[in-house]
């Protein structure tokens, strides 16, 4: 997979090269490049910002540099014939879910623009839907200063799911959110007992059948209890 982000903030990226994200890109599942989007300028500020038109707080993102910016790589697949999904993280987006991530993770091109200030002139992303497929999400309901912390996460949300990314291929499917929309059940590992707290005897009971039904159990009480939105 190859994966394009634009930012005025490269150094924001440096984490993808640690962990399991930097083992992906030795491998080569993934081909991470960063741009930075002031090299589409050409005033001598190498400005990318400007005051929104109707007034308002705070500056917005122009539209030219992110323009050029879309049409360099553009010019440059991947791929022959390859398009890419553009995906712009703003707080005004659709919810990002693990739904989404599935989807994403077929996807063999991704490119992030990444927003600072007010966000991104309109155009930019009505103008770039000509081009290829547009996706405006946002990771929760917050306000984040700029999209590159969110692509950070879209980024390992996504990744994450891609084959040989974890040593137990079948892990992701026990994902809270992804096994039947509900939390995980809390878990445990050696020592049996720890400051006084004992592992819960069915868990070393070896009891499959029980083990899954405690599961199951536990799943539904905590989401009840925290996340009662999911039931
Ligand atoms: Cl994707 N971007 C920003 N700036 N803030 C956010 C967000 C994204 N998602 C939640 N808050």
């Amino acid at each position: 997979m190859r994966i394009d982000i634009i930012t005025i903030f490269p150094d924001y990226f440096g984490p993808l090269s640690v962990s399991l994200l930097g083992k992906a890109s030795q491998r080569g599942d993934i081909d991470v490049r960063v741009h930075d989007l002031r090299r589409h300028t050409d005033d001598v500020h190498r400005s990318v910002d400007d005051s929104p038109y109707g007034g308002g707080p705070g500056m917005l993102m122009s539209p030219e540099p992110w323009g050029r910016a879309l049409d360099a790589l553009l010019a440059d697949p991947p791929g022959p014939g390859l398009s890419p999904l553009l995906v712009l993280p703003t707080p005004a987006g659709e919810r990002f879910t693990q739904h989404r991530a599935v989807e994403w993770a077929s996807r063999p091109w991704l490119i992030i623009g990444c927003g600072r200030y007010e966000g991104i002139d309109a155009r930019v992303a009505i103008n770039a839907a000509t081009r290829m497929e547009v996706a405006e999400v946002s990771i929760g309901d917050y306000v984040l200063a700029g999209g590159e912390v969110a692509a950070l996460v879209l980024i390992e949300a996504v990744v994450r799911l891609l084959p040989g990314f974890m040593g137990n291929p079948e892990s992701p499917l026990d994902d809270s959110f992804a096994a039947g929309k509900l939390l995980e059940a809390p878990a445990y590992t050696r020592p049996a007992s720890w400051r006084g707290l004992e592992v819960p005897e069915i868990l070393r009971s070896g009891d499959h059948k029980a083990v899954a039904d405690w599961r199951r159990a536990e799943s539904e009480r905590l989401t009840r209890e925290r996340r009662p939105d999911l039931l």
